[in-house]
């Protein structure tokens, strides 16, 4: 019987609530299809910040790479400093487990509204590998004067060669894979970030030239992007881009797959441990209430089997989520439509695991 060690992060607000559903989905999966999963759990975020002045400890972090994947809740705590949390405890895993990749599907399944007027599920099914460890989120930069009137301040958007080839490999790669349009589109701001996004656009020709001949290749500024996953969708199959405009396109892009409550990702290290979140944040002020989606969650449940290659265990749980939403039970993804239609948290948790036995 496979067997696998995850370790799991439940996290701030909501993120323990979606991830207990997750884990249920995923021991559903797991029952049915023979693999054996090893979890153990780690209370990082902020009620242990919070009591306790620990964020996250080098030998939390030290654990961490022993495992063969990390299945993480939210982090944001109310009454924590934004930034203290996030930095110190999700980008800290991203840039010390090296998950130079997030890879963020935008998928419309059936029965989820989505705001774009005219567009279906055939037409919002997209790709975006967003480079996870370097750009502006590499951290150089300072500041000076602080609070004077002549304050000055620099954050730079840092990328070496080999950064950059290493996230285009993967997109090509994965283009190749899911072998739906075979089209990558690098998303950049060639016409003013020449510097960065001109190495982008150089190496990502290099590349595509001498070893994915049979990946077709387009090119998109990053406002011309946001413009684009609005009025045309459907021109995407993968997008690959920098840090921040990965970070900013793939909100926009899980409001048009339906909203938060359906957006996963996994941030990953093909040769180490990844680790896979839902994307939406902790929700504080609806935690404990039992009322939020967790279907974005038990989705990125899904990518981490597909991750460990368990393609059927996750082909099963993406029919499930797929079959619970075409029952129509819940009218819409929202808390309120969830209370409506008195489904709780645990309720499509429950619903969605019987469905992985079956479906
Ligand atoms: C995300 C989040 C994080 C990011 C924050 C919480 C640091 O917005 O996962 O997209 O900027 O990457
Ligand atoms: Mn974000």
């Amino acid at each position: 019987m496979a067997s696998y060690k995850i370790a799991l992060l439940p996290g701030d607000g909501t993120g323990p609530e979606v991830l207990q559903e997750g884990v249920k989905v995923l021991n559903a999966a797991g029952a049915r299809f023979g693999i054996k999963f090893d979890t153990n759990l780690y209370d990082f975020g902020g009620d242990r910040y919070l009591k306790t002045g620990e964020i996250l400890p080098d030998s939390g972090l030290e654990e961490l790479k022993h495992y063969d994947v990390i299945y993480l809740g939210a982090i944001g705590h109310p009454d924590v400093k934004p930034g203290i949390l996030e930095k110190g405890i999700l980008l800290k895993i991203r840039f010390e487990l090296d998950q130079y990749i997030n890879l963020r599907p935008v998928k419309l399944y059936p029965n989820v509204d989505t705001p774009l007027k005219n567009k279906g599920p055939e037409d919002i099914d997209f790709v975006v590998v967003r480079e996870n460890c370097g750009g502006l989120y590499t951290g150089l930069g300072g500041a000076a004067r602080i609070g004077t009137p002549h304050e000055v301040a620099v954050q730079e958007m840092v990328y070496t060669r080999q950064e950059v080839d290493r996230c285009l490999r993967y997109a090509f790669e994965f283009t190749r894979r899911r072998n739906k349009r075979k089209t990558l589109t690098l998303c950049g701001k060639t016409n003013v970030l020449t510097y960065v996004y001109g190495l982008w656009e150089r190496a990502f020709h290099e590349m595509g030239d001498k070893d994915f001949p049979d990946v077709k290749r387009e090119y998109a500024h990053v406002d011309a992007t946001t413009m684009w996953m609005v009025k045309n969708p459907e021109w995407f199959d993968v997008i690959v881009t920098g840090n921040m405009f990965g970070d900013i396109i793939t909100d926009l892009g899980a409001m048009i797959q339906g909203g938060m409550g359906v957006a996963a990702g996994g941030n990953i290290n093909p040769g180490g441990v990844s680790m896979f979140e839902p994307i939406g944040g902790s929700a504080p002020k609806y935690t404990g209430l039992n009322v939020i989606n967790p279907i974005a969650c038990i989705a990125a449940g899904q990518m981490l089997l597909d991750h460990l290659g368990q393609t059927q265990a996750a082909d099963c749980i993406e029919r499930a989520i797929i079959k619970f939403l075409e029952s129509r039970a819940i009218p819409g993804l929202s808390v309120k439509e969830i209370k409506q239609a008195g489904y709780s948290t645990t309720r499509i948790g429950d619903e969605i695991a019987g469905l992985v036995a079956t479906v």
